[in-house]
């Protein structure tokens, strides 16, 4: 009945768990170069999107399907910072744009619960694309400086006895 529904949410898990892989790589990489904001923030969003695949495979499960643990795409090297929030802000504009789409597709099937778990994916995807946009922002404003200052700030909490993330 719902299988619809199912597939939608499998879809989903594949979204997610590709944006699992993705931010973990770039939070990887900014924090080897020193860019503990831009690490953090890579970190805390691959967190959350592991939360997101864990509310999917919960309804999955509650439906009678079966959790299908397949990424959408590979994770995609990247080692520039500016390509990388680029590449971030993309993924989750489309993610954004699909669950609006699934949402009102399981609506259609008469599943409200589904379609609830679609909306508030819809609002962390674009307070995500938001923050992404903003660092992205920031790049552009400063420049090099915006890099530097967060290397420059890592070794002053190093100096200063303070461990990082
Ligand atoms: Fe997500
Ligand atoms: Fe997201």
């Amino acid at each position: 009945m719902y299988e619809k529904s199912i597939e939608l949410l499998n879809k989903a898990v594949a979204d997610e768990l590709s944006a699992v892989h993705q931010y973990m790589y770039f939070h990887f990489l900014c924090d080897d170069q020193g860019y503990d904001l831009l690490a953090g923030l890579f970190k805390k969003t691959a967190i959350e999107e592991m939360m997101h695949v864990e509310k999917l495979a919960e309804r999955i499960l509650f439906l009678k399907g079966d959790v299908i643990m397949k990424v959408k795409d590979e994770v995609k090297p990247q080692k520039e910072v500016e390509k990388m929030l680029g590449l971030a802000a993309k993924m989750e504009q489309e993610s954004t744009q699909e669950y609006n789409i699934w949402a009102n597709e399981c609506s259609a099937n008469n599943d409200s619960a589904s379609k609830q778990l679609f909306e508030s994916l819809v609002a962390d995807e674009e307070r995500h694309f938001d923050q992404y946009d903003t660092e992205a922002d920031n790049l552009k404003k400063f420049g090099d400086r915006y890099l530097a200052l967060q290397s420059i700030e890592r070794s002053k909490n190093i100096s200063a006895g303070k461990t990082t993330e």
